[in-house]
């Protein structure tokens, strides 16, 4: 493969650590693409003649089919998928193959298929959030006026509907997709191809003509950097892991929610996993895996990170390691979007464990605050401490609700306290009350489901 400079064969473990062909063939149809934008330019400009760029892009379009159809063999010998097209390519149409990799190296070659890979994969993992935003819109819009505990530290902090509490995730999905959609069109600026091995080449290449065959907006200013950065694939890997940050998050949700303790929900059937001793349960294995999952996609971030912070310029065999790690991340990814969805899309919400759990821990102390400053206008601060004081007296009394106090309790604390101030205190009320812009107010949540429609259309 070398050509004449070595003698003997490399060790069995050279070969095994150094062939990557089992992770990259995944880059076959970038490479084909990349090849035939490259043997196009090369006969524009006169260096191969258009026979041989016929019979190069002919054997590249039969080299792909062979690829599709399982027939082609990949030999580790070949080390990678550049070489092993190459070398299909020269054994199918003879001498013109050996022309292609005129005034390229797999260095650009490689940084240039890659590229276009995690453009494309970053693309379609922000696709991939959109079809989950639309499965939650569904239960948002079903139960937009389902009432649930808000919680801060996980402590019933004030009542909110769960078409809010889902819409959240909808918001978080949104700058998720922008960001990855974004990396891509980033990517999508500078092409890697025709710096060569590192210096450029002498050939009298058209790197502007490749850069547009390809997709990209201008060809890469610099050679050293154009070979030697990843920076697309961590920004693509930084952007999944928020991603997936947040899918973790709703996973989290759910094996509380659907917890006996919680009660709040019940996946189906189909999305949960039963015991092998213990005939009762019904386990959320899938929004666990997706917890799992995260955290081994923020790990290939900062394992590519590692790998390419220590890495002088330009080119070094490290980068090799740069594919197996974005794989695994998207697929990963991808698998938990897969998951995530089909939780969703089939999981039951049981309203009234939600709306008792709701209710309890006085959830609707604020609202009283609230009354006093509104209608008595005492100050905040002492709205606090009086409603206070009235929490102790319901403690103490094992009224598990604000509301269901007698009033001559409240009036006990303070005589001005009113029956109408009493009457607020349902965690309906509490909810409808809460009507600024981007509230948890049932009018609110159905105002925003019809903005994400309208944005979903
Ligand atoms: N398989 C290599 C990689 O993925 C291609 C580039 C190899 N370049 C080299 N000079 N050995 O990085």
């Amino acid at each position: 493969m070398w050509g004449g400079r070595f003698a003997a064969q490399p060790a069995d473990a050279m070969q095994a650590i150094n062939a990557s062909i089992d992770v990259d063939k995944r880059l076959w149809r970038e490479d084909i693409e990349g090849s035939k934008a490259h043997a196009d330019m090369l006969a524009a400009q006169g260096i191969i003649t258009q026979e041989d760029n016929a019979a190069i892009q002919a054997g590249l379009d039969q080299i792909a089919a062979e690829i599709l159809d399982g027939r082609f063999e990949f030999s580790a010998e070949l080390e990678d998928i550049h070489l092993n097209i190459e070398a299909r390519l020269t054994e199918r149409i003879g001498e013109a193959g050996k022309r292609l990799h005129t005034g390229r190296s797999r260095n650009d070659q490689v940084a240039t298929d890659f590229k276009l890979w995690t453009m494309r994969a970053a693309r379609e993992a922000g696709e991939g959030l959109r079809a989950l935003q639309k499965a939650l819109l569904g239960p948002a819009e079903a139960h937009a006026d389902w009432i649930m505990p808000g919680f801060t530290h996980l402590q019933t902090a004030q009542p909110v509907t769960l078409g809010h509490h889902l819409l959240a995730y909808v918001s978080m999905f949104e700058r998720d997709r922008v960001r990855l959609i974004s990396g891509a069109l980033e990517a999508a600026w500078e092409c890697p191809l025709g710096a060569a091995a590192l210096a450029g080449t002498p050939y009298p290449i058209d790197r502007e003509r490749t850069a547009a065959a390809l997709g990209f907006h201008e060809p890469a200013h610099n050679s050293l950097d154009a070979v030697g950065s990843r920076d697309f694939a961590l920004a693509a890997l930084a952007n999944l892991s928020i991603a997936v940050t947040h899918l973790s998050r709703l996973a989290e949700e759910i094996v509380l929610w659907t917890s006996p303790q919680f009660g709040f929900a019940r996946l189906s059937d189909q999305w949960s996993t039963g015991s092998s001793i213990m005939p009762q349960k019904r386990n959320p294995d899938a929004a666990e895996l997706i917890r799992a999952k995260a955290a081994r996609i923020g790990a290939d971030f900062a394992a590519l990170n590692g790998v390419v912070q220590k890495l002088p310029l330009a080119y070094a065999k490290d980068l090799q390691e740069d594919k197996a790690l974005t794989f695994g991340a998207f697929d990963n990814f991808a698998l938990s979007l897969t998951a995530m969805i089909g939780m969703i899309e089939t999981m039951r919400f049981e309203r009234q464990a939600m709306r008792a759990a709701a209710a309890r821990g006085y959830s609707t102390a604020t609202d009283l605050a609230d009354w006093l400053v509104r209608e008595l206008k005492v100050p905040f601060r002492e709205a606090h401490e009086i409603t206070g004081r009235i929490v102790r007296r319901a403690e103490e009394a094992g009224v598990s609700e604000l509301g269901l106090m007698p009033l001559a309790d409240f009036q006990a604390v303070d005589p001005r306290i009113t029956e109408e101030a009493r009457a607020l205190l349902t965690v309906e009320k509490s909810v409808e009350s809460r009507d600024s812009y981007g509230g948890t107010a049932p009018l609110r949540v159905r105002e925003q489901i019809e903005r994400w429609k309208g944005l979903f259309k």
